[in-house]
């Protein structure tokens, strides 16, 4: 009999067990190896479908297929052993009925090996949740800023600034945990905004720029990382700067190959003391 020595997955009652206690800590994964690096360092991995601009280079995450969220989605699976793993259902494939989202949700579920799905959208969607948790889907909800609806919101400003929107934004969250969603990522809110949603709503609430109120946080792996240098959003911490480390390793494998310095006789396989008789063919 083999000896357990990694903690399991979290499963979803214990993530809302959370609610209020150790902080989850999330971040995105979308790829395996990257996946297996963060894997022991974390509660959650999030195959977002800001998997879109990060690794497709789209300007927003509208064009993500269902296709490639459960391509990424199970390779995020595959190569992780100890994160819960949930999985963005993309735009287009929920929207428009619960029964499609019922579709996609168990299509991901069924191909990658998921634990959950996530979902943006407040008191709209909450038919929905409720449609797929009563069959079996465990739902994240996402709220506030939310990126699919960028058309309609104007941009990526953060919100809950004036009266209509914060009590918008609470009850949107409200009705999402009503309607048996598990875990609530809250973005781009103002800190009062943040602490009250976390305070009224009986699941963990996950922040992403959503201040230090919410019961976890997640970030997007590669901002955090400092894998884009362009563009910092004010809620990101970098903790690295690996697209310059990126950028310096290319340029001296590519100075070393012009100055024939790689490979050198340690990268090369030696050739043989005589060499092979060939054919005059050969
Ligand atoms: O798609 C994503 O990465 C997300 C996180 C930013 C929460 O939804």
């Amino acid at each position: 009999m083999s000896v357990q020595t990694r903690p399991q997955r979290l499963s979803v009652s214990q993530i809302k067990r959370r609610k209020g206690g150790d902080k989850l800590v999330c971040l995105t994964a979308y790829t395996a190896p990257v996946a297996r690096l963060l894997d022991p360092e974390v509660d959650l991995l999030l195959v977002g479908d800001s998997l879109a601009m990060v690794v497709y280079g789209f300007d927003s995450t509208l064009p993500v297929t269902l296709d490639m969220m459960i391509a990424h989605g199970s390779a995020v699976v595959r190569a992780t052993s100890h994160a819960a793993i949930v999985v963005d259902l993309p735009f287009g494939s929920y929207q428009a009925s619960p029964e499609d989202a019922f579709r996609a949700a168990a299509q991901v579920m069924a191909e990658t090996g998921c634990l959950a799905v996530k979902l943006e959208g407040g008191e709209e969607m909450a038919e929905t949740v409720a449609f797929l948790t009563r069959r079996g889907v465990p739902v994240m909800g996402h709220v506030g800023l939310t990126p699919q609806s960028v058309n309609e919101l104007g941009g990526y400003r953060s919100r809950g600034h004036d009266d209509k929107e914060w009590r918008k934004i609470l009850a949107d969250g409200l009705a999402i945990t009503e309607a048996g969603a598990f875990s609530l990522v809250v973005e781009g809110v103002n800190e009062g905004l943040a602490r009250e949603l976390t305070e009224r709503v009986a699941i963990p609430t996950i922040g992403i720029g959503a201040s230090a109120s919410c019961d976890g946080q997640i970030l997007v792996t590669d901002d955090m990382l400092g894998v884009f240098a362009e563009f910092t959003p004010k809620f990101v911490k970098r903790y690295r700067t690996l697209g310059a480390e990126i950028a310096a390793a290319a340029r001296e494998y590519a100075d070393d190959v012009r100055r024939e310095r790689f490979p050198a006789a340690e990268h090369t396989y030696a050739a043989p003391r005589r060499r092979p008789k060939t054919t005059a063919a050969t």
